[in-house]
């Protein structure tokens, strides 16, 4: 027997099986990763010092609502933010907070608006007053790591030359890749399959498609690669407290490569970097 509400459900829930997305979808993809794009776009001139976490996340929920679109963390798993903000030696899922941003900090703010079903997953790392040259190295290292392992997207190939294309420049730059989260599916869904890892080699992974529709979210420490889960059960952070940085685009596989669906209609892809 199926209940009205699994039959409802069945065809958004993550069955392992990748999806291929037809040109509709892309032009859905397109709006909602645009949206995420504009308010990570106004947020480069919010990023301050004395600037609270939670003013960044109240600004980003109130953008979604101002343009038809809901967050998708907010009631996520138990999540209850409309963003993750994550600083320094926090790797990813930093819960937004009352503690003012300080010159010299880095902080990776991660957006997700879901409009008309379509699920836009982008973020960028912000230096909040003037930064050490170690960290702006980092966030020059992490930018190109992403850059890369989007420019290893290609049909025919596999996923892992992604992760190939990660790690080998990353690692080159003495730098270190973390494992334990990855990439994801996106499209009807936050999180689907394919897992689009961030590390590993060439032949490993799946056979990528045109249609199929992925995130890129490298992690990547100046320290050592290992991470712990704080007891409020979401804030990753580094085990060594070296400074962790990411970057993210949703992308979409094309016939001969791939659509970058969260570029910055400003320019601010790497903001407070010179482009
Ligand atoms: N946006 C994150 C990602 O890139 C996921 C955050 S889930 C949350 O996949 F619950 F921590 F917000
Ligand atoms: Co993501
Ligand atoms: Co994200």
């Amino acid at each position: 027997m199926v209940t009205y509400q699994e039959a409802a459900t069945a065809p958004l829930k993550n069955t392992g099986q990748i999806r291929l997305y037809d040109e509709d979808a892309f032009a859905g993809m397109r709006k909602a990763c645009q949206l995420t794009a504009r308010a990570l776009d106004e947020l480069a001139a919010m990023v301050q010092p004395g600037t609270t976490t939670e003013e960044i996340d109240r600004f980003v929920f109130q953008f979604g609502m101002d343009h038809g679109a809901i967050p998708a963390t907010l009631n996520y798993r138990g999540y209850t933010k409309s963003s993750c903000t994550s600083i320094n030696h926090v790797v990813c899922h930093g819960i937004p907070d009352a503690k003012p941003l300080r010159e010299g900090d880095i902080v990776n703010i991660d957006v997700t608006y879901i409009l008309d079903g379509w699920h836009g997953d982008s973020s960028r790392m912000y230096p909040v007053g003037r930064i050490k040259r170690a960290a702006e190295r980092l966030l020059e290292v992490t930018h190109e790591s992403m850059m890369r392992g989007i420019a290893a997207v290609e049909p025919g190939e596999r996923t892992g030359a992604i992760g190939a294309a990660i790690q080998s420049y990353a690692e080159a730059e003495r730098c270190s890749v973390v494992r334990d989260f990855c990439g994801h599916g996106v499209g009807l869904l936050f999180h689907d399959a394919p897992n689009i890892l961030h590390y590993g080699s060439r032949n490993e992974g799946v056979e990528m498609r045109p249609g199929m529709i992925f995130t890129i979210e490298p992690m990547i420490n100046l320290g050592r690669p290992h991470v712990k889960v704080l007891s409020d059960g979401w804030t990753a952070v580094t085990r060594d407290r070296s400074l962790s940085a990411q970057y993210e685009h949703t992308v979409g596989v094309t016939d001969t490569g791939c659509e970058i669906f969260t570029l910055s209609p400003g320019g601010l892809d790497r903001p407070g970097l010179p482009n």
